[in-house]
């Protein structure tokens, strides 16, 4: 959105979705690459786009809880616990996975008889999400959108940085609606809610923006984990989510230790990446000149609200790699913890993990 032009801008993004074509829009978790969801060509060209491979699903993005009905189709029981999670979570960062509602395009799905959905919180995100469902006047009016970034990179969490990842686009006329910088900064919690009715009750795929403690106030009951017969996550690939230059996690200590035997061993600079409460255990690695020191904040909120920004950031700097301190072990920090080891996983084999 142009400042001073929302409207227009919002008018023009919904022409270009009801014409099956490509917008990038701010959502309050990370910015959505976003097509008709009824549409299977438009949905595809998501996937061109992204590079993605074709059986990943995306997530369907609705203007307002009551929407959710029209895509899904679920017995009672399994309705009552969504309408839960619904009530207490929407709009906000949880995607529900249930069985798709057989109107529905198997393209959103990537072929599985599940589907995805979520409806965003952030204000541009809700007003495109209505104006498109007003515009379009069907039932089944919503944005099918991944992250709007190329797939295994760095989800974008500003404008800017959907420009740089799909700059090609861009200048072939990709609308990218401006909405500041994402609220929570890193993706949507995914809960699969679509075996719940065969007893699975209610796994948790993807940790994000809600955490699993307060999803368990509200069910009542614990998470399960994921087993084979879940429902594929792309972003629970063991590498994903990461940068271009090296990026390896460390405890504080071996971080210490291994970055000065690091320097005698080779040239080029290094990136240290910690929280501001532990810069105090690095003071060592501070004077020299071919570190660089790179502090996040202390609360497991605010670092996630920054570490998109700041992986990018780094990822331009010219590091021979980014050495990152591990975050906390207690269960606000999964979120953050699952994108870092995905990210570092990428990296692996060159060198050990510690
Ligand atoms: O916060 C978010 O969720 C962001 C914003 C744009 O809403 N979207 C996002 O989309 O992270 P994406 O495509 O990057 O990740 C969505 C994840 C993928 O891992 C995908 O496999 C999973 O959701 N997913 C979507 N539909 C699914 C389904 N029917 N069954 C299993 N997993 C599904
Ligand atoms: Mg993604």
């Amino acid at each position: 959105m142009t400042a001073g032009q929302p409207e227009q801008a919002l008018a023009q993004a919904v022409d270009v979705l009801l014409r099956g074509g490509l917008v990038a829009f701010p959502t309050e978790t990370v910015y959505g690459l976003g097509a008709d969801a009824s549409n299977p060509e438009a949905v595809h060209a998501i996937y061109l786009a992204k590079g993605r491979p074709s059986n990943h699903p995306v997530i369907v993005h609705v203007a307002q809880a009551a929407d959710l009905w029209s895509w899904v189709s679920v017995d009672d029981q399994t309705k009552a616990v969504a309408q839960r999670l619904v009530d207490r979570f929407w709009p906000g960062p949880l995607t529900l996975i249930l069985k798709r509602n057989e109107a529905v395009p198997e393209a959103v799905s990537g072929g599985q008889d599940t589907i995805g959905v979520r409806c965003p919180s952030h204000p541009v995100a809700q007003a495109l999400l209505t104006a498109f469902a007003q515009a379009r006047g069907s039932e089944l009016a919503g944005i099918a959108a991944p992250s709007a970034n190329r797939f295994g990179h760095v989800s974008p969490t500003r404008a800017q940085h959907v420009r740089d990842e799909f700059a090609d686009l861009v200048r072939a006329g990709l609308p990218v609606i401006e909405g500041g910088d994402s609220e929570v900064g890193i993706e949507s919690t995914i809960v699969d809610l679509s075996r719940f009715s065969l007893g699975h009750g209610v796994a948790l795929l993807r940790p994000g923006g809600i955490s699993a403690s307060a999803l368990v106030l509200v069910l009542g009951e614990p998470l399960k984990g994921t087993d084979d017969q879940a429902p594929r996550v792309s972003g629970s690939l063991k590498a994903h989510y990461s940068p271009h230059t090296p990026i390896r996690l460390y405890s504080l200590k071996q971080l210490v230790q291994d970055a000065l035997a690091w320097l005698d061993q080779n040239t080029g600079t290094v990136a240290v990446v910690l929280r501001q409460c532990e810069l105090g255990a690095v003071q060592e690695l501070a004077t020299n000149q071919r570190i660089s020191i790179s502090v996040l904040p202390d609360d497991a909120a605010g670092y996630a609200r920054a570490l998109y920004a700041r992986l990018r950031a780094l990822d331009q700097g010219g590091f021979v790699e980014l050495r990152w301190a591990k975050v906390p072990p207690e269960p606000e920090w999964a979120g953050v913890a699952d994108r870092l080891s995905r990210a570092a996983a990428a990296f692996a084999d060159s060198r050990p993990d510690h």
